[in-house]
């Protein structure tokens, strides 16, 4: 197994980030890495100049997105750590890749919908090509499987999509120069939502900082976002079922369910009859006592930008390593004169 999967420099750590991804790259990691195979998990830093961005941030927001990976149990000794930046193999095959996909694929992708809003006109170019880099991402390393979470899974297709073209187009089926990947979606966690909207997902961009945990904050913050956590005035269901059309208490019964890795049903065999007065409370205490210690070694480790930068060059160079045969491929099957 090969995993890579890769996390936007902006903002803060959520939720979502961590039950949606991070904490299944931990598992991976322990898993694959103990049966030979290699994992690599990167800074998307080349992505976040896709939207207007503060060039005097970008350095360390790369750095503190580094040190919150280590901080969720990411080990840089089992997987390669870095940022896209410093593999120019990204890039490079991005631009290769940029002649197998279609206007037509890229057309229909919901996130430059999304992101560009009614501004379409305005959008930058790499927003719109912002997909084929995440491609290039996946397929420089042959990538079997790509933890992510839902929001990521038509970008994943895509490049599916892209691999098998250029395969047919450049390749012979006996020796394709992409593996095609499988996107890994947790099903408990595939979509935390907003703690302000059942019907939007937790989001480094919402405005509101009520609107999602982040995985630094202190247990205070988290008591009070929890607390107003929007609810409806019903007290929790006993089954799954009861919590159909109840999109803010199903966000946080399955909150709930992931960080104590039981099912939906498990907790609502526990709260099913309590009403949020109870259930509030405690979800906040598993919050704070799941996240307490990696809010602590995030705290300590950001304060090294030493440390952090040199696992972000060890990562880079095995990652520079892992890339260049695929990249080579690419440029002599598609006859590039080199
Ligand atoms: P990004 O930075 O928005 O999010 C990082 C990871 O967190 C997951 N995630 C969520 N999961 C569940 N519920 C949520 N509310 C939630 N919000 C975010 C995302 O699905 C993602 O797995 N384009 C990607 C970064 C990227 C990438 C790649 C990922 C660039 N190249 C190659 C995988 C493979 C992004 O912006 O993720």
């Amino acid at each position: 197994m090969r995993i890579v999967s890769g996390i936007q420099p902006t903002g803060n750590l959520h939720l979502g980030n961590y039950l949606g991804a991070i904490r299944n790259w931990v598992r991976l990691q322990e898993q694959v890495t103990a049966e030979g195979g290699e994992c690599f998990f990167f800074i998307a830093d080349l992505h976040a100049i896709s939207m207007p961005h503060d060039a005097s941030q970008l350095a360390g927001a790369t750095r503190e997105i580094a040190a919150a990976v280590i901080a969720c149990g990411v080990d840089a000794n089992k997987s390669a750590v870095f940022n896209q930046a410093q593999v120019p193999a990204h890039a490079e095959l991005q631009w290769l890749l940029n002649g197998t996909a279609r206007m037509g694929w890229m057309n229909r992708m919901t996130q430059f919908k999304d992101k560009s809003g009614k501004n379409r006109e305005g959008a930058s170019v790499a927003l719109f090509t912002y997909p084929v880099l995440q491609a290039a991402d996946v397929l420089l390393y042959q990538a079997t499987h790509v933890p992510v979470g839902e929001d990521q899974k038509q970008h994943l297709e895509l490049a599916r999509d892209i691999a098998q073209k250029f395969n047919n187009d450049f390749a012979s089926e006996e020796d394709p120069v992409f593996t095609l990947p499988d996107p890994m979606i947790p099903p408990e966690a595939a979509r935390i939502m907003s703690l302000r909207d059942g019907t939007a997902k937790m989001s480094k961009s919402d405005p509101s900082e009520m609107s999602r945990i982040n995985l630094n904050d202190d247990p205070d913050t988290m008591l009070k976002k929890i607390k107003k956590a929007k609810t409806d005035p019903e007290p929790l269901p006993s089954e799954a079922k009861g919590l159909e059309g109840r999109p803010e208490a199903l966000n946080l019964v399955s909150i709930y369910a992931s960080v104590a890795e039981k099912s939906v049903a498990d907790v609502l065999a526990e709260f099913g009859g309590e009403g949020f007065g109870k259930f509030k409370p405690a979800l906040a205490e598993l919050l704070v006592e799941h996240l307490r210690p990696i809010s602590e070694r995030f705290n300590e480790l950001k304060k090294d930008e030493e440390q952090i930068d040199a696992i972000l060059a060890r990562g880079a160079f095995r990652a520079r390593e892992a890339a260049a045969p695929t990249l080579a491929n690419a440029y002599s099957a598609l006859g590039l004169l080199r």
